[in-house]
């Protein structure tokens, strides 16, 4: 019987020849994403050989340190996006203004990048990622979540993932080093109703305010549950994706907006686990992706996973 290898360039054609509103630039976006994220991964494999470890010595728009590794993905991604072809403007982390295609190459949609999530585990070979998030131009800079076209991540774990939804589920896809080709290996990911994983920084439990605590206490009483937290959102949420469960970053009193990011970090997340059938919510009890940004720099809190779990938080929030 033969063996189909199905792979992301694959999927892309079958996806362009069945949606209606196929436009071939999508496929041209999505395998630039995937060429980056090919020439992001190996130089991750051996990050402490190529000196692109440690800081910049700069600090980015949220007062963060850049670390090597953020400048180098983010100037690859810029690079790669902006001479697609299907790219108008990228919008990243790690830089404080768009940046726009040359006329030449100026395409239709516009990319919110999170270049290297989980910096801070860069230098201990924990997992990495780079999060996307696709609008198209004519919506302007500041559209809700709910008109993304697409949005995924690329994980770089003890095995190399690039996930991604354009509304048609949820896809996986494992990078083969034999053939250096995004194989499909997750079909139509979705969450378990129900999960007995927790993922939070507990570290800061005296900063949350009374209702988190209160639920927080009341996992605990309940002993069925397990805690899991990685420090990178990549890493975190594909877990809750795959295993179930919840993921929180609430507000706390040193980030009382939360600190995530709201169009390259809990958008294309909240569309990936809404399509993935589970439940995402920020602040305001609602879908993050209903909140109009004001800026491209948006924080907002977040709170996601499988609909059981997120329900019963949002009890304890209503209490
Ligand atoms: P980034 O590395 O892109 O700045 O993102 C880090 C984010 C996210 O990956 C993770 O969920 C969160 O920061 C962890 O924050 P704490 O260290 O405060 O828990
Ligand atoms: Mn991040
Ligand atoms: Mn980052």
């Amino acid at each position: 019987m033969i063996k189909h290898i199905h792979t992301l360039a694959d999927y892309l054609l079958q996806e362009e020849q069945t949606a209606t509103d196929a436009s071939g630039s999508f496929f041209l976006l999505l395998t630039r994403i995937e060429v980056a994220a090919k020439r992001i991964a190996d130089k991750v494999r051996a990050v402490g050989l190529v000196d692109l470890l440690g800081k910049t010595g700069t600090i980015n728009t949220f007062g963060e340190e850049v670390q090597k590794l953020d400048e180098f993905a983010n100037q690859l991604l810029v690079d790669t996006l902006l001479t697609s072809g299907a790219v108008y403007a990228v919008v990243s982390e790690e830089m404080e203004h768009p940046v726009f295609a040359p006329p030449s190459h100026a395409g239709e949609y516009l990319v919110y990048i999170d270049p290297i999530d989980g910096s801070s585990n860069i230098d201990t070979n924990c997992p990495i990622g780079t999060i996307f998030s696709v609008y198209h131009k004519d919506g302007g800079f500041l559209q809700q979540g709910n008109r993304q076209v697409a949005s995924g991540y690329v994980m770089y774990g003890s095995s190399v993932m690039l996930v991604y939804t354009s509304g048609h589920g949820v896809q996986g896809f494992t990078l083969e080093p034999a053939s250096a080709s995004f194989v499909y290996s997750h079909r139509n990911i979705t969450l378990p109703a129900k999960g007995n994983i927790y993922s939070i920084n507990e570290a800061y439990e005296t900063l949350y305010d009374e209702r988190t605590r209160a639920y927080l206490a009341h996992l605990r009483s309940l002993a069925n549950h397990t805690a899991r937290y990685v420090g990178s959102l990549v890493a975190d949420a594909h877990r809750t994706l795959l295993k179930g469960g919840i993921f929180l970053y609430p507000p706390n009193r040193k980030q009382p907006e939360g600190k995530l990011r709201l169009m390259l970090e809990v958008n294309p997340y909240a569309l990936l686990i809404e399509q993935a059938g589970g439940k995402a919510m920020s602040g305001n009890g609602k879908s993050p992706l209903t909140i109009t940004p004001k800026t491209v720099h948006d924080r907002t809190s977040l709170v996601m996973g499988s609909k059981e779990n997120v329900n019963l938080f949002a009890d304890f929030l209503s209490a």
